[in-house]
């Protein structure tokens, strides 16, 4: 292992760089290092790595089995020949978009938690980013709870939210869904309101997303006003990160302690990303649960 291999934490509420690594080539030594230092700092920066998409999966899959992009447009993967890559981009070239999630605003989200199974954890290699605007910032949700005020924490022990998987992070209606759903009739997953991470053992917050969130059990009106306290605790918050992308930069975060959003993104500026998720074993289990 190289003996120049450093963990430096942002001294933000989470985010670590690790300096003086090439991703195309760690050995196990060097990746309990990083495993290690992922599960202390929620978030990892690595700068300055030539990854192409081969070694980006590689080094991807050694956090486990990585799952397929969701297909383009037309319905066939970016590059069928590396389904595990997505490409994220503003980009429109010849009147045919390079990637997805284009230039729109993103809320504070968690991936694919509308799943029984969400992603453990998503990485962004970046390939071309604008001077200012298209930054990624990110939040703590351990802290998130152990900051919760005490009542809160009583009203949510023992309560599930449903995650909505008819819109996307930027609020689209996906194919295939409709507007209309009731409450009960949404698809999408229902989790724990505080899960314990099967790494480190400690309760965080589980949130996913805000619009159309529904606490089964609750009348509408009590379970919306519960989420709305929840998420003014997050925005009133200060437990977040923002990472000011260069190009090099290689971000992993850990799907299941923090929420993540894309801040505002000049149409007129060029950004381009190369994406990877990695799946998780087993589907959140609640903090509470013996
Ligand atoms: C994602 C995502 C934000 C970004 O890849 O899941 O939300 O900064 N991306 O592109
Ligand atoms: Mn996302």
């Amino acid at each position: 292992m190289s003996n120049a291999l450093k963990v430096v934490p942002t001294g933000a509420a989470l985010g670590a760089d690790i300096e003086g690594v090439d991703l195309r080539e760690i050995d196990d030594a060097a990746f309990k290092v990083i495993e290690d230092a992922w599960h202390d700092n929620l978030v990892l920066r690595f700068r300055g790595q030539k990854l192409d998409d081969d070694s980006l999966a590689d080094f991807s899959a050694r956090f486990g089995d990585l799952d397929m992009a969701p297909t383009g447009r037309g319905g066939t993967p970016y590059d069928p020949s590396r389904p595990e890559i997505t490409v994220l981009s503003n980009i429109v070239e010849d009147g045919k978009e390079l990637g997805a999630l284009g230039n729109s605003e993103l809320v504070w989200h968690q991936d694919m938690t509308y799943n029984d199974v969400p992603p453990k954890a998503s990485l962004l290699h970046a390939r071309e980013v604008p001077e200012t605007g298209g930054d990624t910032s990110f939040y703590n949700m351990y802290r998130a709870y152990e900051t919760l005020p005490v009542d809160l924490r009583q009203r949510i022990q023992g309560l599930a939210c449903k995650h909505d998987a008819t819109r996307t992070s930027s609020g689209d209606l996906r194919h295939g869904y409709e507007e209309s759903y009731s409450h009960e009739e949404r698809p999408g997953a229902v989790h724990p309101f505080v899960i314990r991470h099967p790494a480190t053992g400690k309760p965080a917050l589980f949130l996913g997303r805000r619009p159309n969130a529904y606490v089964p059990g609750l009348s509408v009106e009590e379970g919306d006003a519960l989420l709305d306290a929840l998420w003014d605790h997050i925005n009133n918050g200060p437990h977040h990160w923002t990472q000011n992308w260069r190009v090099g930069d290689l971000v992993i975060w850990d799907n299941r302690c923090a929420l993540h959003r894309r801040n505002a993104l000049d149409p007129t500026t060029r950004r381009h990303m190369h994406r990877t998720q990695v799946r998780d074993d087993a589907r959140p289990v609640a903090a509470w649960a013996s």
